[in-house]
């Protein structure tokens, strides 16, 4: 699931002159490692910056289907798998499954996308409209209550329609909800908000992930953009040029300065910000000194 393209696989993409514009030249000669992380139930590595889906590929039209092309070209051809979708996301299953299969990209790509509630008939749906009989990652969306239960999840693992199964929330009076469902159910996963300005899941969800063995997924790393608009007109600091080129760079790499972030999801449009975001996959982490550091930081903005 993480093999990179050959570069004569990524010449032969329908949209190949397009999407060679965002191959860094680190990528091109295969210099720079990049960042993965183990899944903790598998053991499979999984690199770290991936793709959020949420509200920009709403509609299947022509010209949405596009953008969402060149943004999964350049997540491909720079070393990325992974892209989070949902049920609820309007069609933007949809547009990736159309994407992924007019590419042949199946192979390459670690889909993980939501469901509503146990539902067979909408878990359907979602393999029809992703075009695939299989998915990677089956999460169910916006844990709310306690007494959920994983159980026809867990089944559809077992029948291989999925290879691992998780929860998700962005939703902070329902964490304690998360945590008993965490705990009882032990998914693969977790996805949880989590950005340098948003760090409630760093008091009990971060924890009790690595206590049971569960990779975490970060939604809404840059806060919905909220970040990039406190920054607006500020150049980055000098001590964080051995690690981030760019504010998003700095951002991500907050999150993955974590050893228990197994991915970030952040959500883009743009090809250009995609290969910004997974500039966050390669080079230095900050350590724990640079990461209070960027804490203060936000904290004065
Ligand atoms: N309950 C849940 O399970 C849940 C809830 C919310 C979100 N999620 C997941 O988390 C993902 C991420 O959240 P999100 O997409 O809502 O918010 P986000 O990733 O925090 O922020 C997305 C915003 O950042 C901008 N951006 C991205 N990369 C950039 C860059 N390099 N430079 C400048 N701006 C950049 C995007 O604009 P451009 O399009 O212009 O790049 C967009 O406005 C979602 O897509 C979804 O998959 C899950």
């Amino acid at each position: 699931m993480t093999k990179q393209l050959t570069r004569r696989e990524f010449a032969m993409l329908p949209a190949a002159a397009a999407a060679a514009a965002f191959i860094p030249p680190a990528f091109a000669q295969g210099a720079a490692p990049l960042i993965t992380r183990a899944i903790p139930g598998s053991g499979e590595p999984l690199p770290a910056v991936g793709l959020g889906t949420a509200e920009i590929f709403d509609s299947a039209d022509e010209s949405t289907k596009q953008k969402a092309a060149a943004v999964v070209q350049a997540l491909v051809g720079n070393g990325g798998t992974l892209i989070d979708t949902a049920s609820t996301y309007g069609d933007a299953e949809t547009v990736l499954g159309d994407v992924i299969s007019a590419a042949g990209l199946r192979d390459k790509i670690f889909i993980a996308t939501k469901l509503e509630s146990p539902d067979a008939a909408e878990l359907k749906r979602s393999l029809a409209r992703l075009k695939t009989a299989k998915l990677d990652l089956l999460q169910l969306h916006n844990v709310s209550n306690a007494a959920q239960s994983l159980a026809a999840f867990k089944a559809w693992k077992a029948q291989g329609v999925c290879r691992y199964i998780g929860i998700t929330s962005t939703f902070h009076r329902d964490f304690p909800a998360v945590e008993a469902v965490l705990r009882r159910e032990k998914p693969d996963f977790v996805q949880i908000d989590y950005s340098l300005d948003n760090r409630e899941a760093e008091k009990r969800i971060l924890p009790l992930a690595g206590e049971m063995k569960a990779g975490v997924l970060t939604a809404l790393p840059f806060g919905r953009g909220r970040l990039f608009r406190a920054v607006r007109g500020k150049e980055l600091p000098d001590w964080a040029s051995g690690f981030a080129g760019s504010w998003a760079q700095f951002f991500l790499k907050y999150l993955l300065g974590d050893p228990r972030v197994t991915a970030v999801i952040p959500g883009t449009s743009d090809p250009a910000h995609m290969v910004d975001n997974l500039g966050a996959m390669r080079g230095a982490l900050p350590d724990d000194d640079q990461r209070r550091r960027m804490v203060q930081f936000v904290e004065t903005l």
